[in-house]
């Protein structure tokens, strides 16, 4: 079976597809679910979260643009901020600068979409490896378009534990995934040297960034399934 990894999203995926934007939305997507938010709706825009706002009840809207919470909705986009909600029985809208859309093109061809991050990798790895059949796409969110160091490390973390489940041919962004997890040094150090951690660091979120580096603590694995009654440009 192929095991690809996308550096950045550009489409045409196989049967299963992992999606990683560890700093921080796909981190953030795992905390709600640990905090017992009963769905995520992952919207293309901001504007298509502000329209839900409203028509369901128990809706939270959570996203950032630039790492800071979007005027107008409840939460921004941080693990540290979920860790301290309860979010039982409530449906989290996300919008963020990067995460969320990577999820959209993933979900265009992907059949199954499963959101990833290094807090429920082998959780995330072992899913994928029950449902692909054809082959299985890691596919890092990158942050503006630029590749990201805290994504490929996680793609190089998915990459190993996959190649611990069975066979798999890889292609060269895998064998780069697995050199940057391999040469990357320990999860806190990879995540908080890369560009986007050392960014966070300056808006004072730093400890999202050691939470996102909890290899494995969650077995939640966010699966986005195609929502029937809800407007374009919702998953
Ligand atoms: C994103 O989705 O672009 C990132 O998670 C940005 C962030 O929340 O810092």
């Amino acid at each position: 079976m192929k095991l690809r990894v996308d550096l950045l999203p550009h489409g045409n995926y196989p049967d299963v597809v992992l999606v990683i934007d560890a700093l921080r939305a796909t981190t953030t997507a795992v905390a709600y679910l640990e905090r017992g938010a009963q769905a995520l709706l992952l919207t293309s825009t901001p504007e298509v979260a502000l329209a839900l706002r409203g028509t369901r009840e128990n809706l939270l809207l959570a996203g950032e643009r630039g790492g800071l919470p979007i005027p107008g909705f409840d939460f921004g986009n941080s693990p540290a901020e979920a860790g301290t909600q309860n979010f039982a029985g409530k449906t989290v809208v996300m919008n963020t600068t990067n995460g969320t859309g990577a999820a959209h093109v993933a979900a265009q061809s992907g059949k199954h979409v499963l959101l990833a991050a290094l807090t429920n990798a082998h959780a995330a790895a072992r899913r994928a490896r029950a449902l692909a059949s054809e082959g299985i796409a890691i596919v890092c969110a990158g942050t503006d378009g630029r590749v990201g160091l805290e994504d490929v490390y996680t793609a190089g973390v998915l990459a190993e534990y996959l190649l611990a489940m069975g066979d798999f041919t890889l292609d060269d962004g895998a064998r780069i995934a697995l050199t940057v997890r391999r040469g990357g040094g320990d999860p806190a150090e990879a995540l908080s040297g890369s560009d986007h951690g050392l960014h966070l660091a300056t808006l004072g979120l730093a400890e999202d960034v050691q939470l996102a580096a909890g290899l494995s603590t969650s077995t939640v694995v966010p699966t986005l399934e195609r929502g029937e009654d809800v407007p374009e440009g919702t998953l």
